[in-house]
């Protein structure tokens, strides 16, 4: 079978691969119909990811159609269409039965990182009865490739830990996939204010056409005067971060008001200040989190009753052959103005 495989930092082709076989009774052989690259794919071929060793099949996210199950599977069989989550859930373990997926022992996030991954003409997902979900009848699959990972981590990590509500002021600091995804579930909560913060203007723009209340380029320096503008001095009761790098976790603390929260979302690769100077006295709270997936089946049905469009973070399309150039397209993003890109297997 046809796969794009990582070997080492800079370096991946699309590769033949032995088709993969059940290894354990809870596992099922997916056939991939649609995947995509997430920016974590980008962070592994830079070398950041330790846990994926050269010769990984990259890709956690898609939806397929099931071609086998082992003899412990008994709620999917061959033939149905089932939704890949980026996390791999037991659900035995302390963790899973705490809801805590992303940290199960025998799962989490390994797909694409620790196992060999989606972006593949077929994958096998262990725990596939806690790791998979069935596909409604009907469904726009394109959609659901959005519930693999980045909807669930918008969502999870960025609307539920910041503790977002009506009427309260929201700052969202990165309008890539996942700011944009926290972006849309934020507005299950209808919040007074969504002040979205980039420095790509095109972002930006996508970002008022999904709802955000104001728009902020912070490439001049004063997003924080131009925030503390916009909520009468106080700052946002939610700053979220998606990017992932310290100058937006420093900002996210300049941002936060009074009692209000610091809710992390991107995946750090070097150490950040942390202002306890100025926020011992401030009765914040800070938070961070690993995409638990608990809320896949919720969101599905947000989809599903179109409460949701997350089609809108589609701007590219390209066949398995071509996946290169999809990730050529997906990499520079600026020039492209790509979200996500669809792979069609
Ligand atoms: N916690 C989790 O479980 C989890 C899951 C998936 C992804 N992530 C992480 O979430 C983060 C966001 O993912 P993404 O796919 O949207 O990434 P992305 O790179 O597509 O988007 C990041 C955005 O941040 C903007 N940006 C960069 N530097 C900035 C700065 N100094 N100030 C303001 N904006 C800036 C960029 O212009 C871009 O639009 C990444 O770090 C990713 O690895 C975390
Ligand atoms: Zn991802
Ligand atoms: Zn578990």
């Amino acid at each position: 079978m046809k796969a794009l495989v990582y070997h080492g930092p800079g370096n991946k082709a699309l590769e033949d691969r032995p088709k993969p076989q059940i290894q354990a009774p809870g596992d099922a052989i997916v056939r991939i119909t649609r995947t995509t690259i997430c920016g974590t794919d980008l962070h592994i071929l830079k070398g950041d990811v330790a846990t994926c060793a050269p010769g990984r099949i990259l890709g956690h996210e898609g939806v397929g159609v099931i071609e086998a199950v082992g003899g412990g599977v008994s709620a999917f069989k061959p033939g149905d269409r089932v939704l890949i989550s980026c996390i791999t859930a037991c659900g035995k373990c302390d963790y899973c039965r705490r809801g805590m997926y992303s940290h199960c022992e025998t799962g989490g996030w390994i797909l694409g990182n620790e196992i060999d991954g989606t972006q593949a003409e077929f994958v096998r997902i262990p725990h596939a009865e806690t790791s998979l979900y069935r596909i409604p009848e009907g469904a726009d699959e394109e959609a659901l490739v959005m519930l693999s990972d980045i909807l669930p981590t918008g969502f999870e990590c960025g609307v539920l830990n910041g503790k977002v509500s009506p009427g309260s002021s929201v700052a969202i600091v990165g309008s890539g996939p996942i700011g944009l995804a926290a972006l849309l579930t934020a507005q299950f909560y209808s919040p007074a204010e969504i002040i979205m913060i980039d420095l790509d203007d095109n972002r930006l723009q996508v970002a008022l056409r999904f709802g955000a209340t104001q728009i902020i380029n912070s490439s001049d320096g004063k997003a924080v005067e131009a925030v503390k503008a916009l909520t009468g001095g106080r700052g946002v009761d939610a700053a979220i971060e998606a990017v992932g790098v310290p100058a937006t976790f420093e900002l996210c603390q300049a941002l936060v008001a009074p009692g209000g929260v610091i809710a992390n979302i991107g995946v750090h690769g070097s150490k950040v200040d942390l202002h306890l100077e100025t926020l011992w006295s401030q009765n914040i709270t800070i938070t961070t989190r690993l995409v638990d997936t608990v809320t896949t089946p919720m969101l599905l049905k947000t989809v599903q009753a179109k409460k949701i469009d997350p089609t809108r973070l589609i701007t590219h399309r390209f066949k398995l052959d071509d996946i290169l150039n999809a990730y050529d397209t997906f990499g520079r993003a600026a020039a492209t103005q790509a979200l996500k890109v669809i792979i069609e297997a």
